[in-house]
């Protein structure tokens, strides 16, 4: 069978991740088109890896008909419009975390896929992170008796581009950026049990200057079955990124330091070319990892994605995850804002973004 056409919507940081991974695992798709709407960004990625069509406008890449799946690697409050686009086109969707701005979002989004017969794959990489899934592998045959506490952690000094810290524009801070990857992990790690309750606390400890949104969250989630859920996010943490888990259960535990246990320690007084994603020096103690994107699962998630669109493999992150990632972010921030623990299901309608439940703008909706 060919490899299924791929088109990439955004020319920035994921989107550059996105083009390196489908060049990392090339055998089953190819990406044949770059949208973005800043002249030359698009033509810049597409010089980089090679992609022959470039659009300034998404819609008009979307017209294209070879196209089979699109990756929207764009700004969060532009998920919701382009997967419904994309899929009124006819073409296959992998979104980009988190999911939507609102709950609503996200159920048109499903709701638009499903009309449409296409599938809606929800980019959480960290079901594919080898050393997670490891982990996960371990858990299910037993290796840790039952499992009481799952622990996901990503934390380092703040995004690179501005409108993260707009939280018009992303609906949030570090909970909505990073915690949705936390969140997204426990559930999956246990196998999805439905979540009772969730209980966060939140503030903005350094980067108030630059926005209304959290830099540091801690967040409890309850499973049915008993077991916890331990997710921290740090926007306020320098030094580059930090990404672990620690698994624990009656029978025995495991450490999964993602960064850290891969790297290598190096001291260096001239410093070097690279790190790791987001260190701001490279001189002194570093901690270089190698294999940056397999390390993280991006290649092995793309891979599995275009097996999909064959038909060769079932989706393991879909659209309905995001959505019970999107529940679990707005009862978080519901929770910081008035300092309980929110019982599921919650979900207030009408709330124009999950950080409004903290900052109190939707007080009404909680
Ligand atoms: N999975 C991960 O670990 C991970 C990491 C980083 C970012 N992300 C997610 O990826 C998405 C993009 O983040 P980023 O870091 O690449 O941001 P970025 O600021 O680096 O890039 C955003 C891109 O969106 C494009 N864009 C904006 N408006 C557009 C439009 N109308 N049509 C087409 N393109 C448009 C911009 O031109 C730019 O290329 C976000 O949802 C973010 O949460 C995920």
């Amino acid at each position: 069978m060919n490899k299924v056409k791929v088109g990439i919507i955004g020319s920035q940081f994921e989107a550059d991740i996105h083009a390196a991974s489908f060049q990392i695992a090339p055998e089953e798709a190819e990406v044949v088109a770059v949208a973005s709407p800043t002249p030359g960004n698009a033509q810049a990625l597409a010089s980089r890896y090679g992609i022959p069509r470039v659009f300034t406008s998404y819609q008009e890449m979307l017209r294209e008909p070879d196209i089979e799946m699109v990756t929207i690697a764009a700004p969060n409050r532009l998920h919701c419009r382009m997967t419904v686009d994309a899929a009124r086109a006819g073409k296959h969707v992998v979104c980009e975390k988190p999911l939507a701005m609102t709950l609503e979002e996200a159920e048109e989004m499903i709701g638009a896929c499903r009309k449409q017969g296409v599938l809606l794959l929800y980019a959480e990489e960290l079901f594919f992170t080898p050393k997670y899934v490891k982990a996960k592998e371990m858990a299910d045959q037993g290796a840790f008796g039952k499992v009481y506490l799952v622990k996901q952690s990503e934390k380092h000094f703040g995004p690179h581009s501005s409108w993260f810290w707009d939280v018009e524009k992303s609906g949030g801070g570090v909970f909505m950026d990073m915690g949705c990857h936390g969140i997204a992990f426990c559930y999956w790690f246990l196998n999805r049990p439905a979540i009772q309750s969730v209980y966060c606390q939140m503030g903005t400890y350094v980067h108030a200057d630059k926005t209304r949104g959290e830099d540091n969250s801690i967040c409890v989630i309850e499973f049915d079955g008993g077991a916890a859920g331990l997710v921290e996010n740090s926007w306020a943490r320098r030094g580059g990124m930090d990404d672990r888990v620690e698994v624990h259960g009656d029978g025995g535990l495991t450490y999964a330091n993602l960064h850290m246990g891969n790297a290598l320690p190096t001291y260096s007084e001239a410093g070097y070319g690279y790190a790791v994603e987001k260190a701001p020096s490279t001189k002194g103690w570093s901690y270089p990892v190698f294999e940056e994107l397999w390390n993280y699962g991006f290649p092995q998630e793309m891979r599995h994605f275009a097996r999909c669109v064959r038909g060769k493999e079932q989706p393991i992150a879909t659209g309905e995850d995001g959505l019970v990632v999107m529940e679990a972010l707005y009862a978080g921030y519901a929770s910081a804002g008035c300092g309980a623990k929110m019982a599921l299901p919650y979900r207030p309608r009408g709330v124009k973004k999950p950080i409004d439940l903290w900052l109190g703008q939707s007080s009404a909706a909680i």
